[in-house]
């Protein structure tokens, strides 16, 4: 292998320079919840990829699927009422499993291109039906809804946005629902959630003809570290959206199927129904890209009454939807939500046990098998240590063998394993986490 092609690509979110330093990591296979790098260190898959391989790594079962479809067909798209026959499988597939009538999905190939699309159809939805120009969008403080220009307008940390200044107009911010470090200085449940009312002063203060939309993610992802919000929250959210006729995409990347116990994070919220949700990452596990938004049939029925002039050259590409059938036929035959629930909080107990044992962990917050691990200088101010701090446990963790990361905003470790992790391989997670802390805790 050409160990100089590693010093000349730029790899998101690092610096360069320490490549060129201390080289690229190089992996080259996987098998359920490890992978092994180039020089045949094994790793423990804490984070599954990106959050990704929910059906967890290296599934024959999945490469035979893709390959036939290569095969049969290798690519075809869904332009000008084209489409593929894995293509209108998943369809069916997702109206089957997706809340309310969130029935009509748009096939793109991330979660960004996702979001994006949502933000548009919004815009493009009021256009036909109001023709007042509702066309603002609404995000919160600390969300991540990805990186390209829409979705970085909608990014509520300055490092994602400010070096791409200026960015789309139109984009406004409420406060993020984090109880540990509540926006508006109040307790819960006296708080009165005030800071999904935040939404509704928004709307007022805007006036409400400018307003198209409002989005969030069930459990709020990388930025903030993993936080669900209170069990109030999404229905109060809901309720103001129709108030005001704004449309609720729920941003279901990382949390759907199955992440959090749940196919979808939202359903952790009865009765509640986004207007768009927009899935990618667990829909094909990231063997092939695969992303979509998914609108409801009141959405469709005014899209369709005009050209929808959007759309992607891979929107919809048949290998990518013949990967995620045969992905969610796995989820739902090895029951692979239950899995996250269950082992999933096992591991949340355990992870709590180590606020009692360690000096620095103020916060353990488990949904699923979603574990954001907040670290504090001091557990009553809540004062956080700089972003060094996570990240040298999770160069430590590494070290031994585990894969974790730090959330963006600094202040918490993140885990996210495949979904497949049973009690075994959950107890060798906890117990390289539980070393790492400890040798930490010496560093204080
Ligand atoms: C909540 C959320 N939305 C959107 C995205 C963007 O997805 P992608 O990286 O596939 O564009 C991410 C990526 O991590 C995410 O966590």
């Amino acid at each position: 292998m050409d160990r100089q092609a590693e010093k000349k690509m730029l790899y998101s979110f690092t610096k360069l320079a320490d490549v060129k330093e201390k080289g690229a990591t190089v992996i080259v296979k996987g098998e359920d919840c490890y992978v092994w790098d180039a020089k045949g260190k094994r790793y423990l898959d804490g984070f599954a990829g990106l959050q990704v391989v929910n059906i967890g790594h290296g599934r024959k079962e999945v490469a035979e699927a893709v390959y036939k479809q290569m095969c049969d067909l290798e690519y075809w798209h869904s332009f000008f009422g084209f489409t593929t026959k894995p293509t209108l499988e998943l369809v069916e597939k997702l109206a089957s499993l997706t809340p309310g009538d969130l029935n009509v999905p748009h096939f793109v190939n991330s979660g960004s291109e996702g979001n994006d699309s949502a933000f548009k159809i919004a815009r493009a939805y009021f256009k036909n039906t109001d023709k007042c120009g509702k066309y603002k969008i609404i995000y919160r403080d600390k969300a991540y809804h990805g990186m390209n220009m829409g979705a970085i307008s909608a990014n509520g940390f300055y490092g994602n946005r400010v070096p791409y200044e200026p960015l789309v107009p139109g984009f406004l911010r409420i406060p993020h629902c984090h109880c540990y470090r509540c926006p508006v200085g109040k307790d819960y449940p006296s708080c009165n959630i005030d800071c999904a009312y935040a939404l509704e002063k928004m709307i007022q203060e805007e006036g409400p003809d400018s307003v198209a939309a409002f989005i969030a993610d069930p459990v709020q992802g990388t930025i903030g570290g993993y936080v669900p919000a209170v069990k109030e929250y999404f229905a109060i959210i809901r309720e103001i959206c129709d108030k005001y006729r704004v449309l609720f995409i729920c941003d279901e990347v990382i949390t759907g199927f199955g992440r959090t116990g749940k196919m979808f994070g939202i359903e952790h919220y009865p009765g509640v129904k986004p207007d768009m949700m927009v899935v990618a990452k667990g829909l094909s596990s990231g063997y092939v890209p695969l992303g979509a938004v998914i609108v409801s049939e009141k959405i469709a029925d005014v899209l369709s009454e005009d050209l929808f002039m959007h759309g992607y050259t891979y929107g919809g590409h048949p290998v990518a939807t013949a990967c995620a059938l045969v992905n969610i036929d796995i989820l739902q035959r090895e029951k692979l939500p239950e899995n996250a629930r269950t082992v999933g909080a096992y591991i949340g107990e355990q992870l709590n046990s180590f606020i009692e044992r360690f000096s620095f962990i103020g916060e353990v917050r488990a949904t699923g098998m979603l574990y954001g691990i907040e670290l504090v200088k001091d557990k009553k101010t809540k004062e956080p240590f700089p972003v060094s701090f996570a990240t040298e446990a999770m160069n430590i963790a590494r070290e031994k063998g585990l894969l974790m990361r730090i959330s963006t905003g600094g202040f918490a470790n993140l885990l996210c394993p495949p979904l497949t992790m049973n009690k075994e391989l959950a107890d060798e997670m906890l117990a390289i986490l539980d070393e790492t802390y400890a040798e930490m805790e010496k560093k204080i």
